[in-house]
């Protein structure tokens, strides 16, 4: 197991890349912000298998202030990087970027964003006003800065993974975007670095958001309202968890089908903390 190069600028960056890109070699990026576990890790080992053993793998760090509305967690988002790196070179990175501040956005905020589109406001849109305005933009920078012929993030962050795809369509960028599945606590909880923020009692109550995901996916054969249903039931059960909403939506994030494949996306507090989850769910014809 070898060290990645860590990457601070945008000329060290390029020198990494240099000799793979020089004998026409492919590079993978798994961008991130950091406090990695292992669902991230998880990306990583999905970017190293997707490319071959001499084509190189860049894990992206950095905690994008744009992405962050006021009152959210900037300023105490959890940053471990000793701990980073040892999982970059766990699975396998070749190159860590772990840019500056000002290096990413060396004129203060860009006058050029990349706008979302409607997607961009709804669910979790609706209430991080901005919020995929700044995702967008960091990732067309990092997709700028490191060129990658494939790009890999988490369907635990569907809303995101959907808008990427849409970017990179809508904008030719030409780069390959791979969904990961979502690693989860055995609880089935989804790991997420803000599960930090939570107490014993807050984690054992939060699993119940992919209870609820499981029991709707489970009903899919019944239709749309039995899918809702059982996924509503389940979060009867637990009053310590605040329903932010409850979705069911096309994989594209549209109206639902009637039969077929469909996306069922939920977001609640525990506490004063925000968590969201969703499962791919199959709608058949029994009930609908
Ligand atoms: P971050 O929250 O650090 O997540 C980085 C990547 O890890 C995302 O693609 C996210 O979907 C994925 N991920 C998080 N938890 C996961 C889990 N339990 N299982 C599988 N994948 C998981 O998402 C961001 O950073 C930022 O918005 C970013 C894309 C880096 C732009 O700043």
């Amino acid at each position: 197991m070898t060290s990645p190069v860590v990457a601070r600028t945008r000329a060290e960056l390029a020198t990494a890349l240099t000799a793979t890109r020089s004998r026409g070699g492919r590079v993978a990026l798994v961008p991130t912000m950091g406090a990695l576990h292992r669902g991230h890790a998880a990306l990583v080992s999905t970017a190293r298998a997707s490319v071959a053993a001499d084509d190189a793998v860049a894990v992206s760090v950095f905690v994008n202030p744009l992405q962050f509305g006021a009152g959210e967690d900037l300023d105490r988002y959890p940053r471990t990087f000793d701990s980073d790196l040892a999982v970059c070179a766990e699975r396998g990175a070749d190159v860590v970027f772990a840019p500056l501040l000002e290096e990413v956005y060396p004129g203060g905020d860009p006058q050029v964003t990349v706008e979302p589109g409607p997607l961009g406001s709804l669910l979790e849109g609706a209430t991080r006003p901005g919020h995929y305005r700044g995702v967008l933009t960091v990732v067309a920078k990092l997709f700028g800065l490191v060129r990658p012929d494939l790009a890999v993030f988490g369907q635990k962050d569907y809303q995101q993974l959907v808008l990427i795809r849409r970017m990179v369509e809508d904008l030719c960028m030409g780069v390959d975007v791979v969904g990961a599945e979502t690693v989860r606590e055995p609880s089935g909880l989804a790991l997420s670095s803000r599960n930090a923020y939570l107490d014993p009692g807050q984690l054992r109550a939060a699993a119940v958001l992919s209870r609820a995901l499981g029991a709707g996916a489970a009903a899919g054969p019944d239709g749309r309202e039995a899918v809702l249903g059982a996924a509503h039931a389940v979060l009867q059960e637990q009053p310590d968890v605040e329903l932010d909403y409850l979705t069911l939506t096309s994989p594209e994030l549209g109206d639902p089908p009637s039969s077929g494949d469909a996306r069922l996306l939920v977001a609640a507090r525990v506490g004063t903390t925000r968590l969201i989850d969703n499962v791919a769910v199959h709608l058949g014809r029994r009930g609908s």
